[in-house]
Parts: structure tokens; sequence; C-alpha cells
């Protein structure tokens, strides 16, 4: 969902086949795009859904893809369905993951369903403005509800309970489905959910600040402002953004009317949003390939001999360039909104169509605009201008959108109504900010001392959450972290947290 940075060739995820993907790139779409055609389409499932379901004489229809997996599910077991977001649907996820693992240990049948706009889940013939209007929560989430009820007859399924697992955007989706649907919904298992509509998201680059200190270094967050600043002043002159095309090996050189400069600033912020979002996880099954580490990033904010901040700032977008393979960065904010304005399918790879959710209902534009985090250049308004270009929607109903969701969904308050539900959240994950969050210890050292593992013992302490909800703030870990297969190397506080959410679930099965 940090979606400003689009147009980046950087590629340094190339291995997320984006299941769990809210730092939406236009790199990652296309990426996740190849992989999507590299998959067997045998294991596609089609089912027929309603173009819109919130009006019953239109009768127009399309097909939705769905895979499912049988090789653990006995009769009595529940059915699991796995919930899409934003981007296409990964088959691995049939075979892989923790949901998975509990799948083995209740014998459940599984299903996984892409979300409506995305991947090969096409309603309309393109993505025009006027077809993105199909496009919403509250419509994927009648089509979850139409999934339960068909797939129930067609598989003669009778009183068999369905939970539905999610991580990030699907993870709030989760949440919403057991909301909404109780009926058809008897549990959700849900990983980094961003509850909490909100235009300007100034807590992100907060907490990434905290991360970076936490799991990096004390000065890491200091030469990172630093080095902003440096690229700031080099903005303001000529001579000063030649040196910054070279230096940043920008594939061409800045435009003269300034439009280019919070895009880019934005964009070398990116390669640290990335880092800190998915530090050390464990994602790899998704495709191999390596990563940097918050550590890696601060290791090089603090490395003196490489030269001034802004040389070392440099260094970290060249390392991120080149573990990609991409000569250079585009920085076209020009080209960037070209292709969110761009309405085919090939072209709209799923960046199009999540920014027209950004904007239509959830906001969540990381900007610079906090002062206790170290980028500058990218404020609101610069993250709001594309809803304008890119689907004609004024600043005004982006904050009215944003309201909106919130009424319909409650916001954070949707913990205290739900009942059946996990949440987790890793402590440095940006998104923990917009979620639903109950830490066990309060002040910032008592956190820092709980990255040890003698305080795992204290875990549970003075917790104060509503009954219906199970939440689960692993500190030491990063988005979605939960979802992802378990490995021996995962965190004490992971390890637990995953014991404990499939404890909840047979609790909810006895
Ligand atoms: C989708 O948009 C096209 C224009 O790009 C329009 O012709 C068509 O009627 C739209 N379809 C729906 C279902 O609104
Ligand atoms: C989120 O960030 C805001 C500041 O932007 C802060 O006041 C708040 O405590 C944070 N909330 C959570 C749940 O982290
Ligand atoms: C940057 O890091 C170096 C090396 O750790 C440190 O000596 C220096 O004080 C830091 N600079 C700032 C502005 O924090
Ligand atoms: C949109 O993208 C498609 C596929 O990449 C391309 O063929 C087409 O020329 C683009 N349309 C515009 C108006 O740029
Ligand atoms: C655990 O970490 C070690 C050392 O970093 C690595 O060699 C090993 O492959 C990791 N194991 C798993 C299951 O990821």
């Amino acid at each position: 969902m940090k979606v400003l940075v689009l147009v980046v060739l950087v590629t340094c995820l190339a291995w997320d086949s984006g299941y769990c993907l809210s730092q939406l790139r236009l790199r990652r779409f296309k990426l996740e795009m190849e992989e999507m055609r590299k998959q067997d389409p045998t294991s596609d499932l089609w089912i027929e859904q309603r173009l819109d379901n919130f009006h019953s004489t239109d009768y127009r229809t399309w097909q939705q893809r769905y895979f499912m997996a049988n090789e653990y599910d006995s009769p009595s077991g529940p059915v699991f369905l796995q919930i899409g977001g934003e981007g296409p649907a990964n088959p691995i996820w049939m075979s892989e993951g923790h949901w998975i693992e509990m799948a083995q240990t209740v014998n459940a049948l599984c299903f996984m369903i892409e979300h409506r706009f995305y991947g090969k889940s096409h309603p309309t013939e393109d993505v025009s403005s006027s077809n993105l209007s199909y496009l919403s929560s509250e419509q994927a989430l009648a089509d979850i509800a139409n999934f339960i009820v068909n797939i129930k007859e067609k598989h003669n399924l009778g009183n068999r309970k369905w939970i539905v697992f999610g991580g990030s955007y699907s993870g709030a989706l989760a949440i919403w489905a057991r909301l909404k649907y109780p009926h058809l919904v008897f549990g959700a298992e849900s990983a980094s959910a961003p509850l909490h509509a909100l235009v300007d998201f100034t807590g992100y680059l907060e907490v990434a600040q905290d991360s970076l200190t936490t799991m990096g270094s004390g000065t890491c967050a200091d030469n990172l402002s630093r080095a902003s600043a440096l690229v700031a002043s080099h903005l303001k002159s000529d001579a000063g953004r030649k040196v910054l095309a070279s230096s940043f090996r920008l594939c061409k050189a800045l435009s003269d009317d300034g439009s280019d400069d919070s895009y880019l600033q934005e964009s070398l912020a990116g390669n640290v949003m990335d880092v800190v979002q998915y530090n050390r996880d464990n994602r790899h099954f998704e495709g191999g390939g390596k990563s940097l580490t918050i550590k890696d990033v601060c290791r090089i904010m603090d490395d003196v001999t490489i030269g001034d901040e802004m040389k070392r700032y440099a260094e970290l977008n060249s390392r991120t360039l080149d573990m990609s393979g991409s000569p250079c960065l585009d920085a076209s904010y020009e080209k960037y909104l070209e292709d969110m304005s761009n309405t085919s399918w090939t072209s709209a790879i799923g960046g199009r169509q999540w920014v027209y959710q950004t904007c239509s209902e959830f906001g969540w534009y990381q900007t610079s605009d906090s002062p206790h985090q170290p980028f500058v250049g990218f404020g609101l308004k610069h993250a709001l201008h594309q809803c304008q270009v890119a689907y004609g929607i004024s600043q005004e109903h982006v904050q009215e959108a944003v309201k909106r969701s919130n009424e319909n969904y409650g916001g954070r308050s949707v913990a205290e109504v739900v009942s059946r539900v996990t949440l987790y959240n890793g402590g440095i994950d940006p998104w923990s900010n917009v979620s639903y969050v109950v830490r066990d210890l309060q002040s910032p050292r008592e956190q820092q001392i709980r990255f040890g593992p003698i305080l795992s013992m204290q875990k549970k302490v003075n917790r104060k959450e509503p009954p219906g909800i199970l939440t689960f703030f692993v500190p030491d870990t990063a988005h979605c972290a939960i979802m992802y297969p378990s490995s021996q190397n995962d965190s004490l506080f992971l390890k637990e947290a995953r014991k404990d959410v499939q404890t909840a679930l047979l609790s909810w099965l006895a």
C-alpha cells in the first residue's frame, strides 16, 4: 500500500510474488504478473459472480478465479478460505504457509479466492474509471459470501465451519467478513490488518524510524535525515540536480519544472520503507532471492568511509538497483502518472486498481508530513494529486471516502464487537500503526527489552483486550510474518504467537 513509488524500477523484492504486499509498487505488480504467467493454469478454478452485488436487478456476471486443495481434508474438518488481496493470487499458498500447517492439523478443506480486479479476475472489459466503480472492499466481501454459499452447495459441505484467513489488506477483509457475514464465516485469522482508514498516514514513517533505531542503529535515522536534507538542498540548483541525476543513477535528467522532485524523494525513501516493512521475513519460499535488512541499510548509512550522508544514500540506492538488476532509477513522475492512467488490463497490472482503492476508500498515503521521521519532500498534496489525475477524484472526495470507510467498518473499534478473531501485528511493521494493537508492556524501553528472550515469559501481562479478539503484538517481526511457513530461525515471540493462534483455532472448533 505504499503506492506512490509505483514506477520505480528497482526490484529488490523480486521474489515477492505478492501475497501480503502492502507496499505496492508497479515494479512489484509487474513481477507478480510475470510470476502469474508462469503459473500452471490447470490449478485455476472459476466461479460466476455478479458484477454488482448490490443491485439486485443487474444480472451481469463475470468469472472469479479460485484455488482448492483437498489433500488435508477430512469430512469432519473445517473449511479454510484464504482471502486474496491487492494482487494476483498465487497457488503456492495452497501448499505452503502457516495456514497449511494448521490445515494439516485440523484436516481442513482449503480454498483461496482472488480479489476482483486483480490477477486473472476481470469483472469488466478494462479498468477505466467507470469500470472501477465496481471495485470496492464491500463488493469483494459480497463475492466472498456468495463464494461460500455456492461452494457449500457444490461440494456438499453441510455445516462445516468456515474459517477465513488474510494478511494486510486481505487481513482486514478477513475481519470484516466475520463482521458482516457472521452466519457464513465462523472465525477469522488475520495478520497485519490495517483497520483504521486514514488519509495522511504520517505514523508510517514514525514507526519506520523507531524500527531503524531498535533493529539497526542509534545513528541510522539521523544519518538518513541528513541525507534527505542534502538531497533537498541539491534540488534547489541546476548544478545540484545534475549531481543528483548521476549519483542516484536516474534513467533521465530531472524535469526542469520540478515536477519530479517529490516523486524522486519518495522513491529514495521507498528504498528504506521496503526494507523496514519486510525486514527478514520468510517470504523466500515464494520464489527465492535476497533482500537487504534494516541492519544492512544502517551499516551503509553509518559508514563514513563511503563519503558524506548523501553518498551513503546513493550507495544504498545503487545496492537496491543492483540487487534487482535494474540499470537505472526511473524518477519520471510524468511517466508514473501516464502508467497510472492507462486503462488496459495488460498495462494496469494492479497498481492502478489499488491506488483507486486508496483514493475511493482508504487513503493510507505514507507522507513525510511528520517531523518525527527522517524524510522530506513528499507531502499530502503530492499524494492526492494522483487521485485527481488518474481517476478524477478530488481531495475532498478522498477525505469523505475515508470517513465513510471508518463509518462502515468501525475502524479500530471493530475489535470490540467481533468474536472468534485473531489478529497478529509485527512491532517493526509501520502498518501496525493503523491496526489494532494491545501492547503488553508500555514504555519504549520495556518494548526494547522485550526483544530479548527472557521477557517472553512476561507475555500477556496487563492485557486489556476485548473478549472476542485475541491479539499478538510480536515486537521483533515485520509485516505479515506470522503467515509464512514456520522456520527454526523464527523469533521466540513469533513461535509462541503461531502456537497461540493454533490453540485459538482448536478451541473454536472444539
Ligand atoms: C467499461 O468501460 C468502457 C469504456 O472504457 C465502457 O464502454 C463500458 O460500458 C464499461 N463497462 C461497464 C460494465 O460499465
Ligand atoms: C500511530 O502514530 C501516531 C502518530 O502519528 C501515534 O500518536 C499513535 O500512538 C500511533 N498508534 C499506534 C497504535 O501505533
Ligand atoms: C552517522 O553515523 C556515524 C557512524 O555511526 C556517526 O558517527 C554520526 O554521528 C552519524 N551522523 C549523524 C548525523 O547522526
Ligand atoms: C497502455 O498500455 C498498453 C499495454 O502496455 C499499451 O499497449 C498502450 O499503448 C498504453 N496506452 C496508452 C494510452 O498509453
Ligand atoms: C536459519 O539461519 C541459518 C543461518 O543464518 C541458515 O543457514 C538457515 O538456512 C536458516 N534456516 C531456515 C530454515 O531458514
